[in-house]
């Protein structure tokens, strides 16, 4: 049993920031996106956050759907909602730490949606910079290792705040028929974010979901994504397993409804993949680093 995931069974509430959070870091950004609807988003979001969390990871969910899955999910009940992601995106100079609810994961946090995110797409349109203000909220030091966005099911000014907020993005892609439809509409959005507002937006990584072996669409599907998407798409697979749509129903993450099923064995296996790819992605960053440093050197000597 991974420690972390001894429930606490404290009620939500704000982060306590007295208790063990070094101030001061940047934390790594995510945002898990796909305007397609029903694809696992939500579920991957949950389940990666719970699965970073029990590796020691401290870990904040910005539940950014109307729709609040990622928050009920987590059990948090609406009449605790006191701010949501919709003060993130409009409440100047607030402090995600400071909306963050505790859930009952130790270590995983999570700034609640809210029902006036229906009507945020609104009133960005004619907000002040108005595709940064998530990027605004986020991109300082917080007491966190990563934050990871929860994207609602649209290519909406709310997807395109966090967009332009995050360093990378997980996209979850359902096995079934209709994967790669409307993928290229994502592949020029994202390009289109790399141009005009996050030129360092990387994919993550793209995560088959709803795996069904015995299925053989699911395998045609998996290998035509392959395919296309080559080294970015995970090794590991999410199963269709029922126990992932059951737990949130109990306002609990699958891994902590019940840690043994194959959906939540495959959330812990892709968590240590992205840790794995963080790491390798760190390693790279300091030999380029090191390159361009020599190379000035070379330079210097020269003249
Ligand atoms: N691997 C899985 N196996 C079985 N059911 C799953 C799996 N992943 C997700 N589900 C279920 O499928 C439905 C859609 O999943 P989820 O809510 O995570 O998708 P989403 O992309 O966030 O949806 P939306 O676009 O509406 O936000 C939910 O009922 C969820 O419990
Ligand atoms: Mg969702």
């Amino acid at each position: 049993m991974i420690p972390a995931l001894s429930a606490s069974p404290t009620a939500p509430a704000p982060i306590d920031r007295d208790r063990s959070f070094p101030a001061g870091q940047m934390p790594r950004l995510l945002a898990v996106a796909n305007q397609k609807g029903g694809v696992g988003k939500t579920t991957t979001a949950v389940n990666l956050a719970t699965a970073l969390a029990a590796v020691g990871k401290r870990v904040l969910l910005v539940d950014l759907d109307p729709q609040g899955n990622a928050s009920t999910g987590l059990g948090v009940k609406r009449s605790d909602i006191r701010k949501s992601a919709y003060d993130l995106l409009f409440e100047e100079g607030l402090n995600a730490a400071e909306l963050a609810v505790a859930t009952k994961v130790p270590g995983l946090y999570v700034v609640p949606s809210s029902m006036h995110l229906a009507g945020a797409e609104i009133e960005l349109v004619t907000a002040k910079r108005r595709e940064y203000r998530l990027r605004e909220a986020l991109r300082r030091p917080l007491p966190f290792d990563y934050v990871i966005t929860d994207c609602p099911p649209s290519l909406s000014l709310v997807t395109l705040n966090a967009l332009v907020a995050v360093d990378a993005i997980v996209v979850p892609l359902q096995c079934e028929f209709y994967a790669l439809e409307g993928l290229s509409h994502l592949v020029k959005t994202i390009d289109r974010v790399r141009q005009h507002f996050n030129p360092k937006l990387d994919i993550h990584g793209v995560l088959l979901t709803m795996y069904d072996p015995r299925n053989r669409l699911s395998g045609a599907v998996a290998d035509d994504v392959r395919e296309y998407f080559g080294e970015k798409v995970y090794q590991t697979v999410i199963p269709r397993n029922v126990r992932l749509s059951e737990a949130p129903s109990y306002g609990l993450p699958a891994i902590v409804y019940d840690m043994k099923c194959p959906g939540a064995q495959a959330y812990i296996r892709l968590a240590g993949e992205i840790i794995r790819r963080e790491k390798k992605l760190q390693s790279d960053l300091a030999t380029l680093q090191n390159d361009s440093r020599a190379q000035n050197q070379d330079k210097k000597v020269s003249v």
